[in-house]
């Protein structure tokens, strides 16, 4: 053999082995793009069960999680609702809800007076559906009431619009809330929401259309006029995209260039003859969120069209509006004894019952008792305290869950003489 053969052999061989490795190479990032590409399917797959593990062992997380916020959203053309998409610091997949539940947030906040930070407590609702890294709220701005403009404007709404912004760090109470769609039956679902109460019927809608439920959606959605409106492009792509949901937008008030039948479905407030002429007969559940006075009109007006009580959730924003008549406690309408005393242990103060206090919460602030308090509606559980002796009767049922043995100041009165922890 002669050099130059050899040589020649030599090359071949490594350009042979050169050659391999590099096929290897490409077969291998070949392998992890076609991984890559199956990823996205699989991730979705585990944070679902991790999802589904969550909420079927541990519907949430004990106390505050802190968040960020990793997104605003304003929704209408006031610019006085605005969107907070809310990510977990500690980056785990966030526990399932129910649509329709609530998330409690602890603010603190500087008081103007005494510029030190006072803590505040608050409910919102989440504005959408399940997504395993975020979850979100969307917030309305609450102005001074019109009749005392002298008063300072909502405190947690202002402060949300006006200093919460991205990268703001949060503390926040896992889901909750006794009001959220009933899965159990498969009836068509009428959501009716008022204002601002257009946010837990958002998240409902948004899980029914996802989830690939047959069910009919009807979503009746009253406000003045088109520029109190939220997400109303949202809406209107999913009414065109799904047949089974149907939208009617409800203004009381249009503006001079909005139409009827292009701009909005109905002028006038969401009522009974407009339900009632358009749903029909047949069975539906109600889903009802809004002001005042449109659940007074409602709540009642379903009931005497026949509905029956059972198929009809509703839920109140503000303290305490609307006290469902079959859920009243008896114990509140029975003749309480005049002479009830209320200890407060740890304030180590003993004190007659007012019979004109509303709650035990208003009577404990009267008396200048520091006590937690938040949504002052039995949601949040802030005010909730342990009862050392006596028992209190609930003004209404709570929506928050309480411990044995506790009692929510915001939505009781003592029954006999009373020992709280406080
Ligand atoms: C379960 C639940 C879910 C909710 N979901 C949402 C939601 O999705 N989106 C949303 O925007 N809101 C929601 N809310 C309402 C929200 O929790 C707050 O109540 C709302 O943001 C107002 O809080 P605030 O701190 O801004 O106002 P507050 O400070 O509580 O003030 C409320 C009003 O009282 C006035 N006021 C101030 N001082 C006095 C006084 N001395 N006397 C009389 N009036 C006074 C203020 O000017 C203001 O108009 C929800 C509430 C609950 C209970
Ligand atoms: S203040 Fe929220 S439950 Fe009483």
């Amino acid at each position: 053999m002669t050099p130059g053969y050899l040589a020649l052999i030599i090359f071949v061989a490594i350009f042979a082995q050169v050659g391999m490795i590099m096929m290897l190479g490409l077969y291998r990032r070949h392998s992890e793009f076609k991984n890559k590409a199956d990823e996205p399917a699989c991730e979705t797959e585990h944070a679902d069960s991790q999802g589904d593990a969550l909420l079927n062992e541990d519907p949430g997380w004990k106390g505050f999680r802190e968040f960020i916020v990793i997104r605003r959203q304003i929704e209408d053309t006031q610019a006085s609702i605005c969107s907070f998409y809310l990510k977990p610091i500690d980056g785990q997949a966030l526990p399932k809800f129910k649509p329709g539940q609530f998330l409690t947030f602890k603010l603190l906040i500087p008081d103007p007076a005494t510029g030190q930070e006072k803590t505040v407590i608050r409910c919102y609702s989440l504005s959408d559906s399940y997504h395993p890294d975020y979850y979100r709220v969307s917030i309305k701005r609450v102005p001074s009431p019109d009749s005392r403009p002298e008063l300072a404007p909502g405190v947690s709404s202002n402060y949300f619009h006006d200093h919460v912004e991205e990268g703001a760090r949060l503390q926040i109470r896992a889901p909750s809330g006794h009001f959220h769609l009933n899965e159990e039956e498969e009836l068509p679902v009428v959501l009716i929401g008022g204002g601002i109460g257009i946010t837990p019927m958002l998240s409902i809608l948004n899980t029914l259309l996802e989830s690939g439920s047959q069910r009919e959606i009807w979503l009746f959605y009253g406000v003045r006029n088109g520029s109190e409106l939220v997400m109303h492009e949202h809406l209107r792509s999913l009414a065109k995209a799904h047949s089974r949901f149907h939208l009617h937008c409800c203004f009381s008030n249009p503006a001079v260039h909005e139409i009827e039948g292009v701009d909005y479905q109905h002028r006038g407030r969401v009522d009974i003859p407009l339900l009632h002429t358009t749903l029909g007969l047949q069975r539906y559940q109600f889903y009802i969120c809004g002001p005042k006075p449109m659940m007074e009109t409602l709540v009642p007006g379903l009931s005497e069209l026949g509905v029956q009580s059972g198929d009809v959730y509703y839920e109140s924003f503000g303290p305490a509006t609307l006290v469902r008549q079959d859920r009243v406690k008896t114990e509140t309408n029975q003749s309480i004894d005049r002479d009830i005393t209320v200890t407060f242990s740890k304030s180590g103060k003993k004190i007659s019952w007012d019979q004109n206090a509303e709650s035990l919460l208003e009577f404990a602030e009267a008396q200048g008792i520091d006590v937690e308090s938040g949504c002052r509606a039995g949601s949040c559980g802030s005010c909730q305290t342990i009862i050392e002796s006596g028992e209190v009767g609930y003004n209404q049922q709570a929506d928050a869950d309480v411990e044995p043995g506790h009692c929510l100041l915001c939505i009781t009165r003592p029954k006999n003489n009373l020992t709280l922890a406080a």
